[in-house]
């Protein structure tokens, strides 16, 4: 066998040795991005984070999540929704699950009434089986997710939807929400045990990571139903 040949089979060999080093490296990147769209569970044992005011939530660690208007899911609800971030942070406290949420919304919309006035919301989602294989637009028939909604006229809802067009109420006792107007717009907490009956929403009870995904509605801007601006991919909850 000649050098040339030789040395045209070693060069194959060492790409074929460079581009499996660079695809396992891609994977191990791969695994190591979901830090990227991570928000840290602070877990304490006591205090108080029912009231997006409470000293606590100062020492939570917060995440900035870019929003993306949701695509409409009914042609007759259409527009450009407006609120472009929001910032997340969640405490574990005892067998609680506290989710605040901060975003700017200059204006605040808090009753609905004659034909175009809706209320400023807010919402978080979960996969109820926990996978981030479920679509987290809403989920999809064999696959449903749990909705945790804040609306500024007061109303705090438990939704289980399996796509559009499938959102139903589901009462859910635990669910609390608290909210207060800051300077630049909403300050919300989401408050539920952990553990709920199967048939009322996603457990999160013994998770070391859990798939969320969030929605912001602006009533100022007519938003409502699919018109709102959401993650258009999951985050994940870290415990
Ligand atoms: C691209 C993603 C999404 C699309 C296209 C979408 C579309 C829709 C549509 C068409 C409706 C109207 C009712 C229905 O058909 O069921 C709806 C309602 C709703 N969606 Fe979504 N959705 C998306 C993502 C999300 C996310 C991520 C959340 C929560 C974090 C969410 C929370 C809700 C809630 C709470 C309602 C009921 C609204 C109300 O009754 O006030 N959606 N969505």
């Amino acid at each position: 066998m000649n050098n040339s040949t030789l040395m045209k089979q070693l060069a194959a060999i060492g790409m074929v040795a460079l581009t499996a080093a660079t695809a396992s490296l891609a994977a191990s990147a791969a695994l190591a991005a979901p830090t990227a769209k991570t928000i840290q569970v602070m877990s304490v044992k006591d205090g108080d984070a029912a009231s997006p005011q409470a000293a606590i939530w100062e020492k939570a660690p917060a995440a900035q999540v870019a929003l993306q208007p949701a695509f409409p899911g009914h042609s007759s609800i259409v527009g450009t929704p407006v609120t472009e971030k929001l910032v997340a942070q969640a405490i574990c406290l005892g067998d609680q699950l506290y989710v605040k949420l901060a975003w700017i919304d200059r204006t605040a919309n808090t009753v609905i009434g004659d034909t175009n006035k809706f209320a400023d919301g807010a919402a978080v989602q979960f996969p109820v089986n926990g996978k981030s294989t479920t679509t987290p637009f809403m989920g999809d028939a064999n696959n449903a997710v749990n909705v945790w909604q804040w609306r500024a006229d007061g109303r705090t809802q438990n939704l289980l939807a399996k796509g559009f067009s499938t959102a139903m109420t589901v009462p859910s006792e635990g669910l609390k929400s608290a909210s207060v107007r800051t300077d630049s717009g909403w300050a919300v907490v989401l408050s539920r045990p952990l553990k709920v009956k199967p048939d009322e929403g996603a457990n999160l009870l013994g998770k070391s990571t859990m798939p969320i995904a969030f929605a912001a509605w602006d009533g100022e801007n007519e938003e409502r139903d699919g018109l709102k601006a959401v993650t258009l991919e999951w985050w994940q909850l870290r415990f």
